[in-house]
């Protein structure tokens, strides 16, 4: 017997999750120098770590031989601080996509369903798979979350309805009120999983605390690697009614976040003028990009978040050439969105050089032509 015969069904099932490719692999690939490439493939944040919060990891190092605090209580208290919430209402997880992972595992097993957007953060459906579960795959007319048929895929089976505002990759967001509306529609035995990595970004993000408060069955999750650029550190939390945290703390490994992690998100946490500059920069960049785009007649898709959509004709070629010339974006095909990709927006200077590169590609006319028309090189 092999091994494949002998593992859960469910493993063999899952989808991989294939991130953004890493900057030495490119180099390697494509014989350039590592330090040249320009990774914009991930949603990380461009500037860099926070700096409070990489002097706090650094310090931390030095006790890198003693266990982390399994609670992460330090950590959990300035959240509770920042969000006007107690700290029993928080779980601090590695990265948010383990959150996901143990809601899932929590609530969710054969039989059971999840209803989520059918271009929704892909995270959402790897952990109901894995858990053995149904996801409930509902279309995103013109790339965007329907609230009403989200709830209308609901059932008797259903555990979780997931909506990421801003979603990955599509950008779309919805306002408080018709997020409100949707979580009114849903039975009592359903739970609403708010994912908000990307609200940092954002002056209106919806506050669902009061809905939290008011006993709805709603839990909310943010993370580390994006606006605070601690993508690295893998660190991520979720928030929600004391009792929901607390079955949660039953399914997550006893030390599941690094000390180092732990001392760098708190430090981060405060670091209020390296998360306004990121803003700005993103702000900024997605002017940029945007412009850069039509002046070159180009469909895109910019909301929320700190990433774009870019439509061509021939995005394997387009991934292809950025590649050649050391810049890593995100084809999309994972998501059904075959004719985008997404780009991570990153500084000014780094923009230039992805819609200088881009003008290049297609004055080559490799991504306005179909493969087999286009010029040898
Ligand atoms: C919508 C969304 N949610 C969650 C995550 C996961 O973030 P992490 O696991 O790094 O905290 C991402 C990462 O790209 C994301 O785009």
């Amino acid at each position: 017997m092999n091994y494949s015969e002998l593992v859960r069904p469910d493993v063999l099932n899952q989808p991989i999750y294939e991130p953004g490719k890493p900057i030495e692999y490119v180099a390697r690939e494509y014989g350039l120098e590592a330090a040249s490439i320009l990774k914009l493939a991930s949603n990380e944040n461009p500037l860099g770590p926070s700096p409070l919060g990489l002097e706090a990891a650094q310090r931390a190092l030095r006790e890198a031989h003693l266990y982390p605090d399994g609670g992460c209580t330090r950590l959990r208290e300035a959240l509770a601080q920042k969000f006007e919430l107690a700290a029993n209402q928080f779980i601090i997880t590695n990265g948010s996509n383990e959150f996901m992972t143990l809601l899932c595992q929590a609530f969710c097993g054969p039989g059971d369903e999840a209803v989520m957007g059918a271009q929704s953060f892909i995270a959402f459906k790897i952990g109901v798979l894995l858990a053995g579960a149904k996801p409930v795959e509902v279309p995103m007319p013109d790339m965007r979350h329907d609230l009403d048929a989200l709830a209308d895929a609901v059932t008797e089976r259903t555990k979780l309805v997931y909506l990421p505002c801003p979603n990955n990759p599509t950008g779309d967001c919805h306002s408080l009120a018709a997020i409100e509306a949707l979580i009114d529609r849903l039975p009592d035995h359903v739970i609403f999983c708010f994912d908000e990595a990307y609200a940092e970004y954002s002056d209106d993000a919806p506050d669902l605390r009061p809905l939290i408060a008011a006993g709805k069955k709603v839990v909310c999750c943010r993370t580390f690697s994006k606006i605070y650029g601690l993508a690295a550190f893998r660190i991520g939390y979720g928030y929600g009614a004391p009792e929901l945290m607390a079955l949660l703390n039953r399914v997550r490994a006893p030390f599941n976040v690094n000390a180092i992690a732990q001392a760098a998100a708190i430090a981060a946490l405060s670091d209020h003028e390296h998360v306004a500059r990121a803003k700005a920069v993103n702000h900024a960049g997605m002017h940029q990009l945007t412009q850069g785009f039509e002046a070159l007649g180009l469909e895109y898709r910019a909301e929320g978040g700190n990433f774009v959509l870019l439509k061509v004709e021939n995005p394997a070629q387009m991934f292809d050439s950025f590649q050649q010339q050391g810049i890593i974006v995100r084809p999309l095909k994972p998501y059904l969105l075959a004719q985008y990709i997404r780009v991570t927006i990153g500084t000014e200077t780094q923009n230039t050089r992805l819609l200088k590169c881009l003008e290049a590609t297609l004055h080559e006319g490799m991504s306005n032509s179909p493969p087999d028309e286009r010029p040898s090189k």
